[in-house]
């Protein structure tokens, strides 16, 4: 192991979770670098199921150090939550192990209302989760944003929260009808908690500096997928961080050279929540069937995922603009049981045949796929452990895809459970 990254290669909740808590074995640190609580990351350990929203999948294993990047968004009453919940699961959480960079933007109680207030009134909803994700990184563009570190200087921070809410309360009364927020009570909320949050923060860049000076290894952890990058996804349906590997360095205060490995989690068919485009949907009993076999229920809001065929186009981009030396193909298990399966393998778009997602704005929506047909199989793979135990048409699947996109698939997930995984 060196210092890898990985990236949700879709529409998010392709299993990274899983694979970082996997590979955190080898791993001496591991670093959320973007994204917040939109995320939802489900582990199972020997049948005991943990979901980490804002804190790092590695948290599983005793003893590794965890850390929340400056690119990341935190929701502090949420934090709290979370740590609250792993450690009456028997985990430690204390600051010895956790760290929140100074620099971290907080989701503040205006940001999650302006969000579903937005979310509401919108009749071309986005579907975002609701946490106030957006809002928080507009604020931090806009330079009015408030950071983990401000917790430590009280009277600067109180003046942060009354010049945020100069503008917002104009927008709550003005065009939500809602009522103003005072920010005295704002700011006394948020000094309540700030004893609690105030030991978790740290000098991220110099402790992943140092660390990578004493040979350790390092992982960073992606949330979401390349699809809802904000730049290259499917805007404006879309997520409002950088969800691309070369923002692992940004968002954690590192530079980029000392990432050697990317690896991308490629679930082995596709799906997605809230809206925007999605050209393998399936709206018949295979859409079902994936969905229920899959599970494919939301970790964060509970809604059920749309769920389609494996995209090579969508996959295609996500390997041209994060290049991975490897990837991990999750939930192969679940296809088994098809008849025949269905490999998008190009898209026609406006009379040609296109490898890559046309840029145009409404490129997606019309683009039809291209489809190759693969026989499928009935054998159940949850007990596999091993290449050789796959059945003879999933090897094919899997080896087609590897194929077409020159990328081979390092790690084959099986089950949910950690060791339902091996590589090749
Ligand atoms: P993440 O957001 O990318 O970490 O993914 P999620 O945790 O939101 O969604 C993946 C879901 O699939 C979780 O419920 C996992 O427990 C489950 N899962 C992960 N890998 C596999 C697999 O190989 N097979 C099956 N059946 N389930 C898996
Ligand atoms: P993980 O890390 C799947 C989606 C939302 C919505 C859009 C914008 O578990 O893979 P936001 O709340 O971020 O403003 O919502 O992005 N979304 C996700 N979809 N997995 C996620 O995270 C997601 N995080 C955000 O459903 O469509
Ligand atoms: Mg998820």
């Amino acid at each position: 192991m060196s210092n890898m990254t990985i990236v949700g290669a879709q529409w998010g909740d392709e299993g990274k979770g899983k694979i970082v808590d996997l590979l955190t074995s080898e791993a001496d640190m591991v670093v959320r670098f973007q994204g917040g609580n939109n995320a939802g990351h489900t582990v199972i350990v020997d049948g005991k199921k943990y979901v980490l929203h804002v804190v790092p999948s590695g948290i599983l294993h005793p003893g590794k150090m965890c850390i929340i990047g400056n690119g990341v968004v935190l929701d502090p009453e949420n934090f709290l939550e979370e740590i609250d919940a792993l450690q009456s699961l028997g985990l430690d959480v204390s600051p010895e192990r956790l760290k929140i960079s100074y620099k971290t933007h907080l989701i503040m109680p205006y940001h999650r209302i302006i969000d579903g207030a937005r979310e509401g009134a919108s009749k071309n909803k986005i579907g975002t989760t609701g946490r106030g994700i957006g809002p928080c990184y507009e604020d931090k563009k806009a330079r009015v944003g408030v950071r983990a570190g401000d917790l430590t200087d009280p009277e600067a921070l109180k003046d942060r929260i009354a010049r945020a809410l100069e503008e917002k309360n104009v927008l709550f009364t003005q065009l939500y009808g809602l009522p103003a927020l005072d920010p005295e009570t704002v700011f006394n909320d948020l000094m309540a908690i700030a004893p609690r949050i105030v030991p978790y923060l740290a000098d991220v860049s110099s402790l992943i500096m140092e660390a990578q000076e004493a040979d350790q290894n390092i992982m960073f952890e992606g949330a979401q997928g390349v699809m809802l990058d904000i730049d290259h996804g499917t805007y404006p349906f879309v997520t409002s961080s950088n969800v691309v590997c070369d923002n692992a360095s940004i968002g954690s205060g590192v530079n980029a050279g000392i990432i050697d490995q990317r690896i991308a989690i490629v679930k082995a068919y596709t799906t997605r929540v809230g809206s925007g485009p999605f050209p393998t949907e399936l709206f018949d009993d295979t859409g079902e069937f994936l969905r229920r076999q899959g599970g494919e229920y939301g970790a964060t809001t509970g809604r059920p995922r749309r769920c389609g065929w494996l995209d090579l186009v969508v996959l295609r981009e996500m390997i041209r603009l994060c290049a991975p030396t490897t990837m991990a193909l999750t939930k192969v298990d679940v296809l088994s049981g098809l008849k025949e399966i269905r490999l998008c393998v190009a898209y026609e778009y406006e009379g040609k045949v296109v490898k890559y997602p046309p840029q145009t704005p409404r490129g997606l929506e019309q683009s039809k796929p291209v489809f190759e047909v693969l026989p499928g199989w009935e054998e159940d793979l949850s007990g596999c452990e091993g290449w050789d135990d796959l059945p003879r048409n999933c090897r094919r699947y899997i080896e087609r895809v590897e194929e077409l996109l020159g990328v081979k698939a390092g790690f084959i997930s099986v089950g949910p459970d950690r060791k339902q995984t091996f590589r090749r």
